[in-house]
């Protein structure tokens, strides 16, 4: 079971990465991109960004925190079955924070690897974030400039480069343009995009959130390869029922 969703982790991590390789003639067009490019920000900017830790070690995703016990992330990202941890009050990948257990990860029921459909998760802590300039929630609405946060690559061939937390602007885009990219994919109503070409998220970003000023619109999910293709999110607003109704649900258990 464990090598399985390791196995699942990875795959995740290399099929993007081949993304990469095959793309990398297209990249002269893009130097300047990513939250590979933005900015260093300090936590208290962005206090609400957690790092989900594959076996409580190694950072796989971005994530938001929305509640004292829960952090909302992608499906992706939260469907494992091996051991997560969450830090979170630090801007530096493996230094300084606090440490939660995950005690449930949660998916939407009806997720779709194959369409990106339905991409949100949720992931439930040991005890109650304790909050204060360095860890606090973000709330769950819309926006039009937004900004995308993430420890991820910045740079599509530099594997782990980034120990940073970051931050970048992105605009919104229409679906339709979005889709005229995407030509092969269905951009759903549960989805929204960014145009890439100014700035974007990249591997490790992916359940990450999208915010303006403190509301969250989105979370990272489909990675179409660093400032090559309109990022694509969850749309907050579409699947925000399924959260608040899966926090009631689980809050309240023991576990
Ligand atoms: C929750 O998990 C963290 C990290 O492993 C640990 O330090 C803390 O003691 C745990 N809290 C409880 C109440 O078990
Ligand atoms: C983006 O983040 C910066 C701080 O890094 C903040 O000054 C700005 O207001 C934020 N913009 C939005 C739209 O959230």
């Amino acid at each position: 079971m464990i090598s399985t969703s390791v196995l699942l982790f990875f795959t995740v991590l290399t099929g993007s990465a081949y993304g990469h390789v095959i793309k990398n003639d297209q990249k002269q067009h893009n130097q300047n991109v990513g939250i590979i490019d933005g900015h260093r920000i300090y936590i208290e900017q962005a206090p609400f960004m957690a790092s989900i830790r594959l076996y409580g070690l190694i950072h796989a995703c971005g994530g938001a925190i929305i509640h004292e016990r829960f952090i909302l992330t992608s499906a992706q990202c939260a469907e494992t079955n091996s051991y997560l941890k969450v830090y979170v009050g630090t801007r530096k990948i493996y230094e300084g924070g606090k440490a939660y257990d995950v005690v449930k990860n949660i998916k939407h029921e009806i997720y779709s690897v194959q369409t990106g459909d339905y991409d949100v998760g949720l992931l439930k802590l040991n005890e109650s974030l304790t909050f204060g300039p360095t860890v606090a929630k973000v709330l769950l609405n819309e926006g039009t400039m937004l900004n995308v946060t993430g420890f991820g690559f910045t740079d599509p061939d530099n594997v782990f480069s980034n120990i940073v937390l970051r931050q970048a602007t992105v605009p919104v885009i229409p679906k339709d343009l979005c889709m005229r990219y995407h030509y092969n994919f269905q951009v759903t109503q549960r989805m929204m995009c960014t145009n890439a070409m100014v700035n974007d998220p990249c591997m490790g970003d992916e359940g990450g959130p999208l915010t303006w000023n403190n509301i969250q619109v989105g979370i990272i999910s489909v990675r179409t390869g660093c400032g090559q293709l309109p990022t694509i999110y969850t749309d907050v607003k579409a699947v925000n029922q399924w959260i608040k109704k899966t926090i009631e649900k689980h809050d309240t258990e023991e576990k």
